[in-house]
């Protein structure tokens, strides 16, 4: 088992971090520590997690020793909070970039695909003290060597393991994603960021379905603006801005 709280304070050199063997969810614990005065930059990192958590409620699951399930602690400026995830994306496929993955691409808004099908999905969380922002938990999973051969998600997700028929250290892949992260933080917000994102982005100008809160909507996915809003091009001609859903090859 690669990961532990040794193996880790080696490789962040003395990066305000906590690791867990096993935790509920790291974003919980993220957001605790903000409420309890986190610096910028602070990792809460877990092994497995028991009650992981998806976008739109769904379940995210980690098993023990085969994924990465980091919360980033973030206290960025209000005019920002939408480049958060953005961030994200950009970290984790400079990581796969670096060690050597293809095809390494975003699907909007901020799952990083692999050849087509999931490595990655992200959650940022906002916190307010009423009106105050106190921060955003971005919680980052990674599939490392999770076997999805013969699940439901057999053809949707992939590890990077059985991607690159390689196996990586995770303490490793973990120092590597901070370097990542900590480069894109400091262009937070700026036009120079939005554009790398933009370009990662693996479905402008194709025919999409864009699933949201129960409703299909069909179209071509013909932009995205600095807020990260998807302008669908409807077949009746008019031009939907999408803040939030899945979207689908048509
Ligand atoms: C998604 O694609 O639906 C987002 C998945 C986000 C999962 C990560 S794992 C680390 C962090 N802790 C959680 O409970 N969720 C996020």
């Amino acid at each position: 088992m690669e990961l532990s709280q040794e193996r880790l304070a080696r490789v962040l050199n003395g990066r305000a971090f906590q690791y867990f063997a096993v935790l509920d969810s790291t974003n919980d614990q993220a957001q605790a520590w903000l409420r309890e005065g986190a610096p910028n930059g602070a990792l809460v990192i877990a092994d497995e997690q028991r009650k992981g958590r998806g976008r739109k409620g769904r379940v995210w699951h980690t098993p023990p020793g085969v994924a990465l399930a980091i919360s980033f602690i973030l206290r960025p400026p209000q005019t920002a909070l939408h480049q958060v995830s953005m961030l994200g994306a950009l970290a984790v496929s400079d990581l796969l970039t670096e060690i050597g993955a293809r095809d390494v691409g975003v699907k909007w808004p901020n799952d990083v695909q692999l050849g087509g099908r999931k490595v990655c999905g992200i959650l940022p969380e906002v916190i307010w003290n009423g009106d105050h922002l106190l921060g955003v938990v971005l919680g980052i999973g990674v599939n490392v060597r999770v076997d999805f051969s013969g699940t439901e998600l057999e053809r949707v997700a992939i590890s990077i393991e059985h991607a690159l028929s390689k196996t990586f250290d995770r303490a490793d892949l973990v120092a590597r994603l901070v370097a990542r992260f900590d480069h894109w933080t400091v262009l937070l917000g700026s036009d120079a960021m939005f554009k790398v994102w933009k370009s990662r982005l693996n479905m402008l100008g194709k025919s999409v379905i864009v699933e949201q809160e129960g409703v299909r909507l069909t179209g071509t996915a013909e932009d995205v603006d600095a807020d990260g809003g998807l302008h669908l091009r409807r077949p009746d001609g008019a031009l939907e801005r999408v803040l939030a859903g899945d979207v689908l090859p048509l």
